[in-house]
């Protein structure tokens, strides 16, 4: 699928922020560890969900997925992952640590995901092995036995790993804690999640969690806005002007990237909304370094150089989480006229007029990026590869339309 785009249309009215897609994927991983029903609500339809969901299927759960609430139930049984559904997505690993705890074992063939890195798993395996399981890599990732306990300190605050290793202690007597965690929202909602379901953690949110877990049950969540479309939407109007506002989200959930926008753009802040006023002309950014949570996140890093493309002036961006998440969307922005340098982790973009082109998407966020150039560009564009888009926004073309966008998807 592709998308069809008229530039130069400024965005004005309410969008309503979905689920978080990187929330509500180790929810689901987290259903595993009990054979009673799992509520979640506020859950997008989009392409990462539909496939965990099919991944939960193969391991024995019965899942239901109507007007955004999915339920789990059922035992897992089977924890031989099929290696096409699990190449789909990155959130197909977060089964490990789950699987292994309810079914004492876990076979993951390769997991998916953006192609911005190499995307390694060390961390998630070295977790595991110092907490007690035995974990061979000779056919992607195969574990079994039991956690046993005791301490780890991650080499560095991985989400997916954190979420695993946590899932993974969920369900072992003996306290486990975990030092260097991750401390992201979705993280924190997942402890929140874990204690509801009768494990008990403390530090929940910080980098230092202990899990003493048990026997768990069922329970039911609202999933946590999706702060990087929240964000994503904010961007947009940024760049081509006009006034939105985004509402069900989390100000506090969008780390450095608020005061970045605040600095350029006249920003309300509500308890549950924000809303964003922009005449389309702003200041370069001047220095942007990616850092993890609260820092400014990689997932908005792509959005924000588009963003720079079109500023009037100087932004340089390191990208320090992924090491491949600047060069191919800058070599697409490039199309489309925009001044910008990529050297190793670092970008250099001097702001100008843009004009339609033909371009392509390579993942998920560099995706919604090449969306938010071309509608701040001159002309029409064509984002070729759009798929990549729906595997994390939910009614994308629905909301940005509605916004005044002039965007339609076309089969390719
Ligand atoms: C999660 O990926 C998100 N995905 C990513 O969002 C997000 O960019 C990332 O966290 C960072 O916030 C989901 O939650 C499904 P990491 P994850 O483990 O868990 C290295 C999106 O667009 N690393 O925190 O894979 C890794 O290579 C996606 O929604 C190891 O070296 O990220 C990367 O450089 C893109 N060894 C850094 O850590 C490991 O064992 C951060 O990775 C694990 C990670």
């Amino acid at each position: 699928m592709d998308y069809l785009i008229g530039g130069g249309h400024r965005l004005n009215g309410e969008v309503t922020a979905s689920g978080c897609k990187n929330a509500v994927l180790p929810l689901l991983a987290a259903s595993v560890l009990t054979d009673e029903p799992m509520v979640f609500c506020n859950c997008p339809d989009i392409a990462d969900v539909r496939n965990m969901l099919l991944l939960l299927q193969a391991t024995g759960k019965h899942t239901d997925f109507c007007d955004g609430s999915i339920t789990v139930s059922g035992k897992a049984s089977n924890n031989l992952l099929p290696a096409a559904l699990c190449a789909r997505l990155r959130g197909s690993g977060l089964l490990l640590g789950s699987l292994l705890a309810k079914t004492g074992g876990a076979s993951l063939p390769q997991s998916g995901g953006c192609a911005i890195g190499d995307r390694p798993m060390d961390i998630h395996i070295d977790g595991l092995r110092a907490l007690g399981a035995e974990v061979s890599e000779r056919k992607g990732i195969c574990c079994r036995g039991s956690i046993a306990g005791g301490r780890y300190r991650l080499r560095m605050p991985s989400v997916g790993a954190t979420e695993n290793l946590l899932c993974a202690a969920a369900a072992c007597v003996h306290p486990v804690t975990l030092e260097n965690c991750a401390v992201e929202p979705e993280v924190e909602q997942l402890q929140q999640v874990l204690q509801s379901m009768g494990a008990e953690i403390t530090g929940m949110g910080t980098s230092t969690v202990t899990v003493r877990g048990g026997r768990l049950h069922g329970c039911s969540a609202e999933v946590i806005p999706d702060r990087i479309e929240c964000a994503t939407y904010l961007a947009t109007c940024a760049a081509v002007g006009g006034k939105v506002t985004v509402k069900r989200c989390v100000p506090r959930h969008l780390g450095a990237f608020l005061p970045l926008m605040k600095g350029r753009f006249h920003i309300e802040e509500g308890q549950d909304c924000i809303t964003i006023c922009s005449d389309g002309v702003f200041e370069g950014f001047g220095y942007i370094s990616t850092a993890p949570y609260p820092g400014f996140h990689t997932d908005l890093q792509q959005i924000t150089a588009a963003l720079a493309a079109v500023a009037c002036g100087k932004t340089v961006i390191v990208e320090n989480m992924f090491e491949n998440r600047l060069t191919h969307n800058a070599s697409q922005l490039a199309l489309m006229g925009a001044n910008i340098t990529v050297r190793g982790r670092r970008a250099e973009i001097f702001g100008s007029k843009l004009h339609g082109a033909c371009v392509t998407a390579a993942d998920l966020r560099g995706g919604a990026a090449l969306v938010t150039a071309a509608l701040a560009a001159k002309g029409q564009s064509r984002v070729r590869c759009a798929n990549h888009i729906l595997r994390g926004y939910e009614n994308f073309e629905q909301k940005l339309s509605r916004l005044g966008a002039d965007i339609r998807a076309i089969e390719d």
